[in-house]
């Protein structure tokens, strides 16, 4: 797993910085007329965002060698859950009970589902394995990942394709089901990749979605989510279970951590402990509510 800690503070540090960029691209398109050919201070922004996304992930799926192949920060209910899973799934229990759940709340049995943020593709593997969609696919920014998904799940009807979560390489109404775990906190532009996935949904499909903010972020997150193109159905906040999920995973997290892979073997321990550190902050922002993580339901009209 990767430091989603580090992960969310860049990202909100990329936002705060695409608002500021905003207001002083407004001025410049007001001064600049023989300008107008030039990015503007926005456009650079999210250019170098969108470059941090492709390089970090990149380097994730170079530096994990094949052994990661869930992203999320995992979930567990009390009592647990016990989803019954093969050996080879076991590994991945707490980031396969995340997917479970999101993507359990519509029967998706012979659907065409589509998965935005699909990472190494874990998720997108153990629900065509045991939730029997007539078609699934992965999508991902990350292209190295998307090659590693190629080669890695090999199963009737599973397809991964490399694109942008707002915009979709796919024509209008061509899913039943659109699925976004853990992913939607890298976007740019979140009411664009909403309309995005209104976009490519049948009338009455669904849209199946979990993800975390920090508290500041919360107020303009779930307001595009109410005055969105899709009907909300349900909403849960599942901070806790994320929490659990988290601190069940730790020793997992600390077996497969990749920056372990290009680091000398004396800073290994220090590379455990920084690991720890951040689920122990992840965790106790969880539980205080510095960040929350909910889980939807939606449906296009
Ligand atoms: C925390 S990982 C979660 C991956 C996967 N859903 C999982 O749970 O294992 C976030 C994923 O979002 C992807 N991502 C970030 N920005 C994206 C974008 N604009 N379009 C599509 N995917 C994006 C990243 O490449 C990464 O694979």
């Amino acid at each position: 797993m990767t430091s989603q800690y580090d992960d969310y503070a860049l990202q909100s540090r990329y936002s705060a910085n695409t608002e500021t960029a905003r207001d002083s691209a407004d001025v410049e398109t007001a001064q600049a007329t023989s300008s107008m050919e030039l990015p503007t201070a926005r456009e650079r922004l999210l250019t170098e965002a969108r470059q941090y996304q492709k390089i970090h992930y990149a380097l994730v799926t170079r530096v994990s060698a094949g052994e990661l192949l869930l992203l999320n920060n995992g979930y567990e209910e009390d009592p647990p859950m016990a989803l019954p899973l093969s050996a080879s799934d076991e590994p991945d229990r707490f980031g396969l009970q995340l997917y479970h759940r999101t993507a359990a709340q519509v029967d998706l049995s012979d659907k065409q589902v589509l998965e935005v943020g699909c990472g190494h593709g874990g998720g997108a593997s153990y629900l065509v394995r045991t939730l029997g969609p007539a078609s699934y696919t992965g999508l991902d920014l990350n292209a190295d990942g998307i090659a590693f998904c190629q080669k890695r799940h090999n199963l009737p009807g599973l397809e991964f394709v490399a694109g942008d979560a707002e915009n979709l390489p796919f024509s209008d109404q061509s899913f039943d089901a659109v699925i976004n775990v853990e992913s939607s906190h890298c976007y740019l532009d979140f009411p664009g990749f909403l309309a995005e996935v209104s976009r490519v949904l049948r009338p009455g499909g669904h849209f199946l979605y979990a993800d975390a903010r920090h508290s500041y972020e919360i107020a303009p997150w779930q307001a595009a989510l109410a005055t969105g193109p899709m009907r909300m159905l349900s909403q849960r906040n599942i901070s806790a279970e994320v929490a659990r999920g988290l601190e069940r995973n730790l020793q997992h997290s600390i077996d497969v951590v990749v920056y372990k892979r290009i680091l000398p073997a004396f800073l290994h321990g220090s590379v455990d402990s920084i690991v720890g550190t951040n689920h122990t902050r992840f965790c106790r922002d969880l539980q205080s509510g510095t960040i929350t993580y909910w889980m939807y339901l939606f449906a296009k009209a």
